[in-house]
């Protein structure tokens, strides 16, 4: 991984913000992510996310920091909070904006519990595929305190199949609809592509009953979003 994005944050960490991120999938054209959006404040939050901070307690874990503004929030607060992120620009970028924990780690090595995990701005895309959603839901439930909870957003991107007739244009028989390759750009060099899930709520349910997980549908966004509390 070159890190692009973390490449980017710094870049906007220092007063160097002359270009944004493109992304793209292999179901979507070009579009661009603003660096600032990454940068967000509380007020600037989608509601989805204004609510999971809300539910926040005692101890948590911010996994996927990137630049670290929901761990800045909730430690401000008074939580005491560990971000983790694989991007070691994300990970410097949260420790400069003042970040007290926060570490280089990717959430199958993290090992110690707390009392809320979050993971936002679509949560489920770090499982990357849908074989992999009962292994990480497995290791999540693992870091829970007793009377712990995850809480998570996605979206159902079936609308993204939508032709203009309103039918829809996925074939059933290959892999889940929500399973795309994410291609990313910054300053005319390419990231290696990844891999990001989008899970619907009612799949990530089922995942989280076969391992006798609780899943609530909290909140619905105002595009096929939602924001889902997991509990043991
Ligand atoms: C879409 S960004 C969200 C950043 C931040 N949560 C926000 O809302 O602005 C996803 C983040 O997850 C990180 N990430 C991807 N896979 C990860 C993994 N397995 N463990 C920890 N972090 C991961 C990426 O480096 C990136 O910073």
């Amino acid at each position: 991984m070159k890190d692009l994005f973390g490449n980017a944050l710094l870049d906007y960490q220092n007063g160097n913000y002359t270009q944004d991120i493109t992304t793209s999938t292999n179901i979507s054209d070009e579009d661009v992510l603003p660096l600032p959006y990454l940068f967000r404040a509380f007020k600037d939050m989608p509601t989805l996310e204004q609510k999971a901070l809300k539910l926040c307690k005692g101890s948590v874990l911010d996994v996927g920091c990137g630049s670290g503004i929901h761990s800045l929030y909730l430690q401000k607060k008074g939580f005491k909070v560990k971000a983790i992120d694989v991007s070691n620009g994300a990970i410097e970028v949260a420790k400069k904006r003042g970040v007290l924990h926060a570490e280089v780690l990717p959430l199958l090595g993290e090992h110690h519990t707390f009392d809320t995990i979050l993971l936002l701005m679509n949560g489920t895309g770090i499982f990357q595929e849908l074989t992999q959603v009962s292994k990480y839901l497995a290791h999540l439930k693992s870091l829970l305190n007793t009377n712990g909870q995850i809480l998570i957003d996605s979206s159902d991107i079936k609308y993204m199949y939508e032709d203009e007739d309103g039918g829809y244009w996925m074939d059933m028989n290959s892999s889940y609809y929500g399973e795309l390759d994410y291609f990313l750009s910054y300053k005319n060099e390419e990231e290696a592509p990844m891999k990001w899930l989008y899970l619907d709520f009612e799949t990530l349910k089922l995942a989280c009953e076969t391992l006798d997980l609780k899943c609530e549908l909290v909140l619905e966004g105002e595009h096929f979003d939602y924001l889902a509390k997991i509990t043991a």
